[in-house]
């Protein structure tokens, strides 16, 4: 295994996954891990992550100078190098400029060595620093440097010391992956025997030693992440595990039967399904504003949780499908498989249940795998993202029972053929919208007035930005007389063709 160790760069989880990509089994751990600590670790190799920090302030975070001298290879990533330089004797100062940051080149000097091995003499990567390393710390040489870094990547093949000022982790250093793959194999032999199937038999036995005899509850969405929770606990605790799904009258067609029939049928789960469809909807009752029926949905969801949690007798543990992309800003400090929590997403401090996240050293993708490890149905593992607020958020202006209908039937036309087309896996997300538009349309030689529908389509990596998905116009002819044809009120159909920015992927 490789230890990585935090200093708070925001792409400290991807040097994780790369390496577990590897086959290479890798944590993120704080930075405060003594030698000792790390020699009863026992790691392969050890990674120094990028933050945000400057080495010579003075509350900088620092490193046990030890670790240097376990004989375990150490690479230093941005940060991290400046800190083993400084530590170990050189000398780190302030760029003359204002720092380096995007995609610049790199060149090896003549002692590339093994860090740099198969590597072009002549590459691309990403820099995002404002401090250099200035003078080398004895043992050490140049192997390779920018235009306005000339010490970025450092060795002393000796001790097997490594560090590069650029991130290597990212895509945008074209050769990161076979430089991080030079250290962690080559340097220092790491062999590959990890996989998801290894993932779970460590999550199920560290599950089982920390829940013991207690109970525990989850709250069950019925997207990727929290069934791929469910189906896990379910593995490790049996019936120790009680799931609550919150049905809020804004689900798609057939979703709440859905999850009950798979989790709870053919995987087993002790689901307890609260049907609280009037409660939200008495709620959301003539409110148009966006953000406040966000608001009422949220509280409402969070009421109805603690309700039914109250009616349950001793459990001790909450679960939770937080992956490692949400637990980034809080900090690695805290990453751990289990920590104590008082206050979850806004949970009331009277829940108090100590919190269980299997997932949080994983990415989407990742958990994707491990549940089809799980032997999870595909539709269900490749579910597109759902939002938590759901169809109230897809239709514009106050929500009713039967705006709700419209929604639901145009949404599965829009799933059914996109389906039927095989274009699932090449949306990343795609749902129907209904604009508060009304327009005028004739249908049979009569006169309509009636509901504008808005299909949204898009490409994206991570929801974070997107563009409209180019669905072909046949489909989208298609999808177009479906939809005026077989749902009530609609006489016009829309695609929305904006990228986000500037818009967002919802409506609302
Ligand atoms: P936006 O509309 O912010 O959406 O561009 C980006 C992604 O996030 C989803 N989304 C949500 N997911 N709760 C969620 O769990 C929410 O309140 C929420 N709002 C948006 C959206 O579906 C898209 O995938």
């Amino acid at each position: 295994k490789v230890l990585v160790l935090d200093y708070g760069s925001q792409y400290n989880q991807l040097i994780t996954r790369r390496i577990r990509e590897m086959g290479v089994f890798s944590e993120l751990k704080s930075r405060k891990m003594t030698a000792s600590e790390i020699r009863e670790y026992n790691p392969k190799a050890i990674i120094l992550s990028g933050g945000p920090k400057s080495v010579y302030e003075e509350n900088a975070f620092t490193i046990d100078n030890e670790i240097f001298e376990l004989g375990v290879p150490v690479l230093g990533v941005c940060y991290g190098m400046q800190l083993m330089a400084q530590n170990l004797g050189g000398k780190v100062e302030a760029n003359p400029g204002n720092g380096e940051f995007g995609q610049t080149t790199l060149n090896h000097t003549e002692h590339a060595g093994r860090l740099l091995a198969n590597t072009p003499a002549s590459q691309t990567v990403l820099m995002s620093h404002s401090d250099n390393v200035t003078a080398l710390p004895a043992g050490f040489e140049v192997i390779g440097g920018s235009e306005k870094t000339p010490i970025a990547a450092i060795a002393d093949e000796k001790r097997r010391l490594y560090g590069v000022q650029f991130h290597a982790e990212t895509t945008l250093s074209e050769n990161g992956k076979q430089i991080l793959q030079n250290f962690v194999k080559d340097i220092a032999g790491a062999t590959p025997n990890w996989d998801m199937s290894g993932f779970i038999d460590d999550q199920i036995a560290k599950i089982r030693e920390i829940v013991g005899d207690n109970k525990v509850l989850l709250g069950l969405s019925g997207g990727v992440d929290s069934s791929v929770v469910g189906v896990l606990l379910h593995r490790a605790i049996g019936d120790q595990l009680t799931s609550i799904f919150v049905d809020h009258g804004l689900l798609r067609k057939n979703e709440a039967e859905q999850v009950m029939s798979m989790l709870g049928g053919k995987f087993g789960l002790n689901i307890i399904k609260v049907d609280a469809q009037t409660r939200f909807l008495d709620k959301l009752a003539g409110v148009t504003d966006p953000e406040r029926k966000r608001k009422i949905i949220g509280n409402e969801f969070i009421q109805v949780f603690n309700d039914e949690a109250k009616k349950l007798d001793g459990i001790e543990f909450l679960a939770q499908g937080t992956l490692y992309t949400d637990v980034i800003e809080s900090g690695t400090d805290t990453a751990q498989t289990i920590k104590s929590h008082h206050n979850v997403g806004g949970l009331p401090e009277d829940l108090q249940f100590k919190l269980i996240e299997p997932l949080n050293t994983l990415f989407k993708d990742e958990v994707r795998e491990l549940g089809e490890k799980l032997n999870m149905p595909h539709e269900m593992v490749w579910r597109q993202p759902f939002p938590g607020p759901g169809l109230g958020i897809r239709i514009l202006g106050d929500i009713t029972e039967d705006k709700l209908e419209i929604v639901r039937d145009s949404d599965w036309i829009l799933r059914d053929e996109i389906a039927k087309a095989g274009l699932e896996g090449d949306i990343w997300q795609y749902f129907t919208v209904l604009t508060g538009v009304r327009s005028v349309g004739v249908m049979g030689d009569y006169r309509t007035y009636d509901y504008t529908i808005a299909i949204r389509a898009i490409t994206s990596v991570d929801g974070m930005t997107a563009d409209f998905a180019h669905i072909p116009w046949e489909l989208l002819q298609k999808i177009s007389a479906r939809i005026v044809n077989e749902v009530g009120h609609i006489n016009r159909v829309v695609y929305d063709i904006t990228a986000k920015p500037p818009a967002t992927v919802e409506w609302e």
